[in-house]
């Protein structure tokens, strides 16, 4: 890592338990097919995720998980720096800085804020309201040019961009304005149940999402459940999100066009296509499912990694937020 010629990649996940496909297609791949051409920093997010309730114990646990998922799905610590957000303290106090160049009215109209206020209505903490904002932070103390991501974050990166611009206006030049690198093919991976709703971990029907460490008969079997329609024809068109859908994640994971896959399913019915999909997914993970083991039985490897990390993306990230507070008008020495 640290090519000084090579652009900045910066991007996290929330360690709420195992990645579904939706967080494997519309992000993490792409985490490791950019380590080459890229400097890549990649966080697995802790803090975001306290802005829900979570049990501290297993918190813990999904968060050594996360860091494992990753290697598992590519992304080496070797190539890239991977840490534990909480490692980095720089996160909160970048926060802070940032929320006073935040406004309350560009926060209220955060999407994903209203739905979780929804869902946790006794629980609408200034956490969740804010939460943007770390995010902001997250990407803008390591000078990130890219982000990639999944289209339900682009608000949020749109958010961390007009923070950047507002800071920068109103204290000079400090920090790079990130642009989002959003794929053109999966950026919005559907549930299997209800091809309308994206693919959540919290979807009620739980046949709708599939996790990236599920066995290839529950892959399949949720593959066979899914909800299509009936046309009965292997097509891409609108009004079909359901086949729309399944199109996508097989092409993604068989590197097939949509043209070659209307044509290997021409005169079959759904039936053949949804285990094709499910067979094909299933055959991809697999070597992900076994590295996750491999790394899950040597926590001390894990351990050395993450702290190696954390300590790069301290160093990093030092020299910004340093910056930050002089701009601010902190006294810094
Ligand atoms: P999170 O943890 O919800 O999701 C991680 C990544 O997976 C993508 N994703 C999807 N992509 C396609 N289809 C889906 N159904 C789907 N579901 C999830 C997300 O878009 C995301 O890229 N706030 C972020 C984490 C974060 C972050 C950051 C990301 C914190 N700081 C800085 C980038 C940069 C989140 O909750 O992602």
């Amino acid at each position: 890592m640290e090519n000084t010629e090579k652009k900045i990649i910066f991007s996290g996940i929330q360690p709420t338990g195992t990645f579904t496909l939706g967080n494997y297609i519309g992000a993490i791949s792409n985490w490791a097919k950019l380590q080459e051409e890229y400097n890549c920093i990649y966080s697995i997010v802790d803090m975001h995720a306290i802005t829900v309730k979570q049990e501290p114990a297993k918190l813990r646990q999904h968060t050594i998980e996360a860091y494992a998922l990753i290697m598992a799905c590519g992304v080496d610590p070797n190539k890239s720096i991977a840490f534990i957000q909480s490692h980095n303290t720089n996160h909160a106090e970048a926060n802070w800085i940032l929320s006073c160049s935040t406004q309350f009215g560009e926060l209220s109209r955060m999407t994903q804020f209203k739905a979780k206020s929804e869902k946790h209505p006794d629980d609408i903490n200034a956490g969740l309201f804010t939460y943007p904002v770390l995010m902001a932070g997250d990407i803008l103390l390591y000078n990130a040019d890219l982000v990639p991501i999944g289209a339900d974050q682009k608000q949020h990166l749109e958010l961390a961009r007009n923070v950047a611009q507002r800071f920068n206006q109103k204290y000079s030049e400090t920090f790079k304005i990130p642009e989002p690198y959003i794929p053109d093919v999966g950026a919005r991976v559907m549930s299997l149940a209800d091809p309308t709703k994206k693919m959540s971990k919290s979807d009620e029907n739980q046949n709708g999402c599939i996790y990236i460490l599920d066995d290839k008969d529950t892959i399949v079997r949720k593959f066979k459940k899914a909800v299509t329609d009936s046309e009965a024809k292997v097509r891409y068109a609108q009004g079909k999100d359901g086949i729309n859908n399944l199109m996508t994640i097989y092409s993604v994971v068989t590197g097939k066009s949509f043209d070659e896959i209307e044509r290997e399913f021409d005169g079959k019915g759904y039936g053949d296509f949804k285990v094709a999909v499910g067979e094909a997914v299933a055959d991809h993970l697999e070597p992900v499912r076994t590295k996750f083991a491999e790394y899950m039985s040597d926590k001390a490897y894990i351990k050395e990694c993450y702290t190696k990390g954390a300590e790069a993306a301290r160093r990093i990230s030092s020299k910004v937020l340093r910056k930050a507070y002089k701009k601010v008008g902190f006294v810094i020495d």
